[in-house]
């Protein structure tokens, strides 16, 4: 069991994951999703609160499959909650271990600001080839990235802005293009949006087959105000009307949302045109350049 600072860590964080808007979706995608008897796996199981909410929708059998020590949580959780005979609790990555049997349902949040940073395009495929039956039910089942220009200059500043010439008598500013080059989870207010956030696409579980991501988006500014970066969030769906969110105008989620820093901030004015491409090849690292157009000339590139 872990100890110490790791498990105060650890308990906030599942505590934190406790959300009610986040576990009633879940509770009621999974009672729609799971039939009498099914197989399910609980991708990434946490405390394994996922795997609780499985096993109340009737799941014969749940794997819950976890590699950080939150598993040892989940086992006195379901010890205590009497299905310790029902789940079957496995420590590892899941595109490490097997299972003996393939599931039915396959339950996860593996979300990170942007939904598919960190990995969860990657686990969802291996898990789509060696662990799920052929058009296995998957909750969530599809996510979608949205961006948007945004003006945070308090997070431009502590993020890039402290690498400058002349802090503390040094020049830092070397660092500043690998820290501008980061996504930062922070937390983005409605008011801080500087355009109507565009998607980079929807991506379907069931049938994609590459955690990349490559997209060139336009928007328009509707105010005149510095631009820091890139505001970044996701939508997935659950269910048709089911939907997890962490857009910071109507959030279902207590997320933070991503923060994609520009070296030097851009000055917009309303209508100006930015074109943003956007990639990723393993969906974890990512690069982003803009270019801000006024009328139809070129007056930013970063
Ligand atoms: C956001 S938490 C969700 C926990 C729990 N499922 C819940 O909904 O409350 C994501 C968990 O997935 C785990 N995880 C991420 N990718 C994984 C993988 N490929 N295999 C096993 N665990 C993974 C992390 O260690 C983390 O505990």
């Amino acid at each position: 069991v872990p100890s110490g600072d790791d498990a105060a860590q650890l308990l906030r964080f599942h505590a934190f994951l406790l959300h009610r808007s986040r576990v009633e979706r879940y509770r009621v995608a999974l009672a729609a999703a799971v039939r009498p008897g099914d197989v399910v796996l609980d991708l990434g199981a946490g405390a394994g609160i996922l795997s609780l909410l499985a096993c109340e929708a009737g799941a014969a059998r749940v794997y819950a499959v976890e590699a950080s020590p939150a598993l040892e949580l989940a086992r006195e959780l379901f010890a205590a909650n009497g299905v310790a005979e029902r789940v079957v609790a496995i420590a590892g990555r899941s595109t490490e271990i097997d299972l003996p049997e393939r599931a039915d349902v396959l339950v996860s949040d593996l979300f990170e600001t942007l939904g598919v940073n960190d990995g969860i395009v990657a686990s969802t495929i291996d898990a789509r080839e060696r662990l799920l039956k052929p058009g296995a039910a998957m909750l969530p089942r599809s996510i979608e990235t949205l961006l948007t220009p945004v003006h945070l200059p308090r997070r431009h500043h502590d993020v890039v802005g402290v690498w400058r010439d002349g802090s503390h008598g040094f020049d830092l500013s070397a660092l500043r293009s690998q820290a501008a080059a980061l996504i930062h989870p922070v937390v983005i207010e409605p008011s801080d949006l500087l355009a109507r956030p565009v998607s980079l696409g929807r991506v379907d579980l069931a049938t994609t087959d590459s955690p990349g991501v490559s997209a060139t988006i336009e928007l328009t500014a509707l105010r005149a105000a510095p631009c820091h970066g890139l505001g970044g969030w996701f939508a997935a769906e659950l269910t048709d009307e089911l939907v997890l969110s962490s857009d910071p105008r109507d959030a279902t989620l207590a997320y933070s949302q991503a923060f994609m820093p520009l070296v030097e901030p851009l000055e917009l004015a309303v209508a100006d045109q930015l074109t943003v491409d956007v990639a990723s090849d393993d969906g974890r690292a990512w690069s982003w350049h803009v270019e801000q157009r006024r009328g139809d000339r070129v007056i930013g590139v970063r």
